[in-house]
């Protein structure tokens, strides 16, 4: 849904530039530098055809001039008009083109025209030249026939002879057809006055008379090719092209106006629209800035919040250990206690019978003292030798008396045997004793190499209350020294041996030992019984601290989180298998040497 937002955007702002800069296309269309060539062009055209017209117009005032017109050049037109040919082709301007071309072709005519003109004008003049030239030879001559005597020459001829010269000047300029009839009418008195003169004069004038008639012949081409030139529309022409080149370059201007005010609309239109997304964002902006000063005066509350939250966990945390601490010393004192119990007893019953032996003893102990007592008195009469015979026999007798019934009553085997009950009852509660230390270990938590076969056979001495009814079978494999605490593994022996005992009915209970070197690193110690075994949905939850199926007093459910705990912390594990009326076994297996120090 973004992804189309932010591509729909991308779209308008492109859609916004690309108006405008059409826009800016748009108005920057007319190029003026290209107007003024094309004017210039127009306008040189224009001045070389004035020329041209000059020339021509000056053809008919000045006669005589020394070789008007001649050779046309056509290159200043040819450059002028592929100039604008050019200019046309570059503004792709069709009318201009157009135009153009029509306007080559135009020039290109005139161009002929006035060359077959300048032809003519040239043969007209030549002609014009030739006659004035050959009018004072023929005037001579008819003056000095006229002057000798008898010479009947008419007098019309000396007149018309007088007046050619200005009335050929007026025919080469103005076309009239008076004019031309009296020139034929003048050429063909010439003729037939010439036959009025002497041979030898006649000559002038009839050459004159055939110049005349050059002339009259060769002066209708030209006059015609005048009037053609005098109207050829090349000026017209080429000011109507110059017009609606003006005209068109006139809409293009007005069109680039029209799209300049559309772009300074459109740019109006687009800054207040880019003004209200300013101030959009703008107002956006304070709003996200608002939100961040208060996300931050709320993470820092928080961060406070969190920070106190953290202290008051950490003290929970604290209290949590103390009082973890505190139920494992409690779970200690309280098999501590159960051991303490049965360690009392099993004393009780050697110290019972050491106590009465004692006793035995003592009550026979008077008895010897007083054999004892009559023996000196009797060793003292025989020293001394004071006393009568009769005094020692006594003595004797009564000595002999007493020994005799200290024998009759086995009194001194007896007392032999007690004291040797016992000292054995002291060597039993001695054994206890050094059992009991070696169990708990008084190097608590230190790391020692350990047989574990002798933490069980002490384990087994110290809840010697508990299993003597069972039947402990010992199934000890070789196994070899395990880096480990020994007074904490012997904790977790303890809870299993005691767990099993109180699994197990009173009579018929079997508890297996069995220790393993299960493989080069591990060494495993099964606790089994055939007790009443654990329901499977009971099973997870033994290792789950103060989980006890127990009655109060009897169980903390402790003993199997503190022995996990314990094995963890050894690096190794326990597992447990059991089926509900079968039996269970708890398997310890613990790496021979730790990988970290426990
Ligand atoms: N060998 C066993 N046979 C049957 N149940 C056992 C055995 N060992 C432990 N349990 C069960 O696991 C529970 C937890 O044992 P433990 O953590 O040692 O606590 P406690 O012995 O104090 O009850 C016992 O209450 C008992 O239900
Ligand atoms: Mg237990």
């Amino acid at each position: 849904m973004r992804l189309v937002r932010r591509a729909l955007l991308i779209l308008l702002a492109a859609l916004l530039a690309a108006v405008l800069g059409f826009l800016y296309y748009k108005t920057q269309g007319v190029d003026f530098a290209r107007q003024v060539r094309v004017n210039e062009h127009l306008r040189n055209l224009k001045a070389i055809d004035a020329q041209w017209n000059e020339s021509i117009l000056r053809s008919r005032t000045e006669l005589l001039a020394v070789d008007a017109g001649g050779a046309l050049p056509r290159d200043p037109v040819a450059r002028e008009l592929s100039g604008l040919a050019e200019e046309a082709r570059a503004m792709n301007h069709p009318v201009l083109v157009a135009g153009v071309a029509s306007l080559a072709t135009l020039y290109d005519r005139k161009l002929d025209l006035m060359t077959d003109y300048w032809r003519r004008a040239t043969a007209f003049r030549n002609a014009l030249r030739e006659l004035l030239a050959a009018l004072p030879p023929a005037q001579l001559q008819v003056r000095e026939a006229a002057a000798q005597p008898g010479a009947r020459v008419p007098e019309y001829l000396r007149t018309d002879l007088d007046q050619l010269a200005a009335l050929a000047i007026e025919f080469s300029s103005i076309s009239d057809d008076a004019l031309a009839e009296q020139i034929t009418a003048v050429e063909a008195r010439l003729l037939a006055g010439a036959t009025w003169l002497p041979p030898g004069a006649r000559e002038p004038v009839m050459l004159v008379s055939t110049r005349l008639a050059t002339m009259r012949q060769t002066k209708p081409g030209r006059d015609t090719l005048y009037q053609q030139l005098s109207f050829f529309p090349t000026a017209p022409r080429t000011d109507t092209l110059g017009a609606s080149f003006a005209q068109s370059f006139q809409v293009e201007v007005d069109e680039r106006e029209l799209y300049r005010v559309y772009l300074i609309a459109y740019s109006a239109a687009l800054l207040i629209f880019l003004g209200y997304v300013g101030v959009q964002l703008f107002r956006s902006y304070r709003v996200i800035n608002d939100v961040n000063a208060k996300l931050k005066r709320a993470n820092e509350t928080l961060e406070h919040k969190v920070s106190a939250r953290t202290r008051e966990l950490s003290d929970a945390l604290k209290h949590l250990k103390e009082s973890e601490t505190m139920l494992v010393q409690s779970e200690k004192m309280s098999s501590l206690g159960q051991m303490v119990a049965g360690v009392a007893h099993e004393i009780n019953t050697p110290l019972a019978y050491v106590k009465s032996s004692l006793e035995t003893i003592t009550t026979q102990l008077p008895s010897i003292s007083s054999i004892v007592h009559e023996t000196e008195v009797l060793l003292a009469m025989l020293q001394q030798g004071q006393a009568t015979e009769a005094e020692v026999t006594d003595q004797f007798a009564r000595v002999a008396e007493m020994a005799e019934a200290l024998r009759e009553h086995e009194a001194v085997d007896t007392m032999e045997k007690l004291v040797k009950d016992g000292l054995y009852g002291i060597d039993q509660i001695a054994d206890l004793v050094a059992n009991l230390k070696d169990f708990s270990r008084l190097d608590r938590n230190k790391v020692a190499r350990f047989d574990l076969r002798e933490g069980l056979e002490s384990t087994l001495q110290i809840a010697r209350n508990l299993v003597k009814h069972k039947d402990v079978r010992k199934v000890f494999g070789e196994i070899p020294l395990v880096s480990c605490s020994p007074s904490q593994i012997n904790q977790v022996f303890l809870n299993l041996v005691t767990n099993a005992a109180q699994a197990t009915p009173e009579n018929g209970g079997i508890i297996r030992i069995t220790t393993r070197h299960a493989s080069p690193a591990e060494v495993t110690v099964d606790v089994e019984d055939n007790g009443h075994g654990i329901p499977p949905d009971v099973v997870p939850k033994i290792f789950d601290p103060f989980f006890t199926t127990k009655d109060v007093g009897k169980g903390t459910g402790l003993g199997l989180s503190i022995a996990y705990k314990i094995v963890q912390q050894h690096g190794g594990r326990i597992d447990v298998k059991s089926v509900v009326g079968k039996g269970t076994r708890f398997t310890v297996t613990l790496p021979v040497e730790p990988a970290a120090p426990a």
